[in-house]
């Protein structure tokens, strides 16, 4: 668990300009998710979290493949150069929350730290880095 990923989660996320993409369907369903991040943040301020493990996995599993497919929809229609690098990226992650799905299952429970590391991951890798690069893409198809 790295300080700058600990230190991130203790701050509600606040939807704001630099999460856009300037697509609504893609950035209603980034709210979607957002919403979901800091459901489970309250959870752990208020040491709840671990009642709420199982729940956040399952929604995180079942709303981000959604919210996958969408994306790699459109990624098709318009042909984007860059489909498989963003389609392993999706496979990589949905990998990692169904592990961590199975694991709390099998287990009872996982660290939760290894939950927030995860939600971490899905804003600061996948929707603040990795989606910006279909941004221009999608606009020049004439998407918004
Ligand atoms: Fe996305
Ligand atoms: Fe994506």
């Amino acid at each position: 668990m790295e300080i700058v990923e600990i230190r991130l989660f203790m701050q509600h996320m606040e939807w704001s300009q630099k999460f856009s993409v300037g697509i609504k369907e893609f950035d209603d369903q980034h709210k979607h998710l957002i919403a979901m991040i800091n459901k489970f943040h309250d959870a752990f301020r208020e040491h709840r979290a671990l009642d709420m493990q199982k729940y956040i996995l399952k929604e995180i599993v079942n709303y981000v493949k959604t919210h996958f497919e969408t994306e790699e929809k459109y990624m098709r229609m318009f042909s984007f150069p860059g489909y498989d690098d963003h389609h392993d990226e999706h496979e990589k992650f949905i990998q990692k929350a169904v592990g961590l799905q199975m694991n709390s299952v099998a287990f009872g429970f996982v660290p939760t730290l290894e939950i927030v590391k995860l939600l971490m991951q899905l804003l600061e890798d996948h929707l603040l880095t990795v989606d910006m690069n279909y941004v221009d893409f999608f606009h020049e198809k004439g998407m918004k």
